[in-house]
């Protein structure tokens, strides 16, 4: 089922080269945190090239529910009249946050210290998903929640009336987490400290920065220790919104496995704590290349170029890349199919709690293309066929998760036979204008 509607079975075919420009839309992890940065603001921010996928709408539609005035002025330009810190109201009714952990899981966060409560739901996808990770730390903070057996939605959270700061170690590799520790540090009285072993996307920190918030990020042997001065008053922004890798992951992928391809992603998003993949393709022998890299917006941005590349290796990805790829696997798993040699994704168990478990949904849906896998818990194994060898012809099951629907749909564009997915419906969420813009690089896809 998609997220808001009937499946859409989707066919991928062989295709010709893939060549032009392709605009993706601007980046969700920004975006999200534009509107809830927005509405914790004082005063009216501007954001232009925000994502127009369903998560984010979600959360939009959230702030306003807390109380902003979120407008959408049309061609990605929106305003946030914030509220300020400790500002939120109380919803009149369940917040539903679709298909998005990172829209539910900031907001938890955002409201964990208002005197409050909230009811939170999701599609069937969010529903299953764990949500202790979020519980477990507003807890100390003072917030209560109540939902279903294992932590999950729909669940409700009563915000602390007397929040007192934390100092949290986050168990998991996890922006998300981070994310909500912080915000809910936000309006907390004193220092929170969160501590991250591994680094993850940074986009909150140098956001709250952005907004005024102190706040300090030190290297140090326990890990990456960022510490937020509670209570602030954070000032409204304008903020544009780079594009986002993750989804230039696709067009990208998709020319270097199609025979003859040439496509350039212009004013892509490559801040180091997102540009893994990219790493790793290079790594590969892919035939990438960053031009006209500048900084926009405070992030690193730069054109990517992407040529057919029939000579990639399979290789080992550092474990310690995997929180700088994470929402990659599934893609990079489509190219290690046409590289010659194993490709070994290690340090990867996350990938088993995102919209779907992205270990199993490729592993079973590439076997189905005839490509070999071999999956353990923490770990995915994609035996390369090299270029011009991957049979296709098989369907996959895209289980509510729009990076696995496009994965499959990009396989089939450099596949010897055409690639299935039973509902493409999840791509709105984060790639809206996926089909039309693949389908002018010159990529044949079929809704049936
Ligand atoms: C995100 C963090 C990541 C990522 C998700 C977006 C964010 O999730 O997979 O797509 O914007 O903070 P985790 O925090 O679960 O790793």
């Amino acid at each position: 089922m998609s997220s808001h509607g009937t499946p859409i079975p989707m066919t991928s075919y062989p295709c010709g080269p893939l060549s032009g420009v392709a605009e993706v839309p601007g980046d969700k992890s920004i975006s999200h945190r534009s509107l809830i940065l927005g509405a914790l603001s004082v005063g009216e921010t501007k954001i232009s090239g925000l994502l127009e996928g369903e998560d984010v709408l979600d959360t939009a539609k959230a702030m306003r529910a807390f109380g902003a005035e979120v407008t959408d002025h049309g061609g990605g330009n929106w305003s946030v009249h914030g509220v300020g810190v400790g500002g939120f109201a109380e919803p009149d009714q369940v917040i539903d946050c679709g298909n998005s952990g990172t829209g539910v899981r900031l907001i938890m966060g955002a409201m964990a210290t208002s005197p409050i409560a909230a009811t939170f739901t999701g599609d069937a996808s969010l529903r299953g998903r764990p949500m202790g990770r979020i519980t477990d730390p507003i807890s100390e903070f003072g917030a209560a929640s109540y939902g279903r057996e294992g932590g999950r939605l729909p669940m409700t959270i009563v915000g602390a009336a007397q929040p007192v700061p934390v100092r949290y170690v986050v168990p998991m590799p996890s922006a998300q987490v981070k994310s909500a520790v912080l915000l809910a540090g936000l309006n907390a009285p004193g220092q929170t400290v969160v501590i991250e072993k591994e680094a993850t996307r940074d986009h909150t920190e140098r956001m709250l920065a952005g907004f005024g918030a102190e706040i300090s990020v030190e290297d140090t042997d326990e890990g990456r220790v960022i510490t937020l001065t509670g209570q602030p008053e954070l000032q409204a922004q304008t903020i544009v919104v780079p594009r986002d890798p993750s989804s230039a992951a696709f067009p990208v992928c998709a020319a270097l496995i199609t025979k003859g391809s040439d496509v350039l992603v212009p004013g892509i998003g490559l801040n180091p704590t997102r540009a893994g993949l990219y790493t790793t393709l290079r790594e590969m022998g892919a035939d990438l290349t960053y031009e006209n890299e500048r900084v926009e917006g405070g992030e690193p941005v730069a054109d990517l170029r992407a040529r057919y590349s029939p000579d990639m290796t399979g290789i080992a990805v550092p474990p310690e890349r995997a929180a700088s790829m994470i929402d990659e696997y599934p893609i990079l798993s489509v190219v290690a199919a046409f590289a010659t040699g194993k490709t070994v994704m290690d340090g990867v168990k996350e990938l088993r709690v995102k919209e779907s478990d992205r270990i199993d949904a490729m592993a079973v849906g590439l076997r189905s293309n005839g490509i070999t896998v071999d999956e353990t818990e923490d770990s995915m194994t994609v035996h390369g066929l090299g270029p011009e060898s991957v049979p296709g012809g098989g369907e996959a099951a895209s289980h509510l998760d729009h990076r696995i629907a496009m994965s499959f749909m990009c396989l089939g564009m450099g596949s010897q036979n055409a690639v299935r997915v039973d509902d493409g419906g999840p791509i709105a969420t984060s790639f809206p204008i996926f089909e039309p813009l693949m389908a002018r690089l010159g990529a044949k896809l079929e809704r049936a």
